[in-house]
């Protein structure tokens, strides 16, 4: 009788290996391919020495039968770069551009949602909330909602727990650190209480629409570096899925990289003085 085969020793065929990719592809729109193949296989040997599953059949068999190891492999695949005020400029352009456009029509007291989507451990969000607290002065004027999403579930629970390092903190002035963090533990900080609790994270799928319906509609999304990861067809459907998630008249921030222009005609071109961003027209903008 031969030894079960050690997860170390096991190589993915080109069959295997699109079985995974072709996986990936279908929960998170991310494309992989023969190019990333040792990306793949280092990660899918971590994921079968955790469950302890024989090799790769046996582990695709548990991941087609178990939810939780679904998330935890897409969680092994993800990338979480980010750091506070990342394309500062852009931040710039939401408080002396979109915000003041949006709250022209509007009344004191009314909501205006803002959305970063992915949100990866919460930088990004956090980056909102704090940069209107310190740079736009009718902030206390409006209701203003954050709303961090990700399809990751460990970047999820970073983002919860809210405590960076320097890599995160770099951009930040010592004032900013010292206004909207505790002090420093461990070379880590964590966000004070109060800027915790006016940003909510929750998880969604941006290719899948069935989990961004209950997050209601926005003024304006942060979807920056993500479709750097996708085809596209991909692309397509998030465009399409961040386009119903916009009220009418509301804005969308890619990444710098970033582009609609060859991915959907739906978004009007907006150049503003700090940044080029798209906004969704329709017959009530
Ligand atoms: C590079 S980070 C970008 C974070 C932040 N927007 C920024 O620019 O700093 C990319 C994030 O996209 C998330 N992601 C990948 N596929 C996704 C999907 N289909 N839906 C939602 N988030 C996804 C990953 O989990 C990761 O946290």
């Amino acid at each position: 009788m031969s030894a079960a085969p050690t997860p170390e020793a096991e190589w993915l065929n080109p069959h295997d290996l699109r079985r995974v990719c072709d996986f990936l592809y279908r929960h998170t729109g991310m494309v992989f391919g023969e190019s990333k193949r040792y990306y793949i296989e280092r990660r899918l040997r971590d994921r079968i020495a955790i469950t302890r599953t024989s090799g790769f059949a046996a582990y695709f068999d548990l991941l087609r039968a178990d939810s939780r190891e679904r998330e935890q492999l897409i969680n092994a695949f993800t990338v979480n770069e980010t750091y506070f005020y990342r394309e500062e400029h852009q931040l710039a352009c939401l408080s002396r551009s979109l915000l003041p456009d949006l709250a022209a029509a509007r009344m004191p007291g009314d909501k205006i949602r803002i959305w970063s989507a992915p949100c990866s451990t919460g930088e990004e969000a956090y980056s909102i909330a704090i940069w209107l607290l310190e740079n736009w002065r009718m902030v206390d004027a409006y209701n203003v909602e954050i709303v961090g999403t990700d399809i990751d579930t460990i970047a999820l629970d970073a983002a919860h727990d809210g405590l960076y390092g320097e890599r995160s903190l770099s951009r930040l002035t010592p004032a900013v650190r010292d206004a909207y963090f505790e002090p420093e533990v461990n070379r880590h900080r964590r966000i004070i209480r109060d800027l915790k609790d006016s940003v909510s994270f929750t998880q969604a799928n941006l290719v899948d629409e069935g989990t961004l319906g209950g997050l209601g509609t926005f003024d304006v999304i942060f979807c920056r570096n993500l479709l750097i990861y996708f085809d596209d067809e991909s692309r397509l459907r998030t465009a399409e899925n961040l386009f119903n998630r916009l009220n009418p008249g509301g804005y969308l921030c890619l990444g710098h990289t970033e582009s609609m222009s060859r991915i959907s005609d739906r978004f009007l071109v907006r150049r503003f003085e700090d940044a080029i961003v798209y906004q969704r027209t329709g017959p009530d903008a």
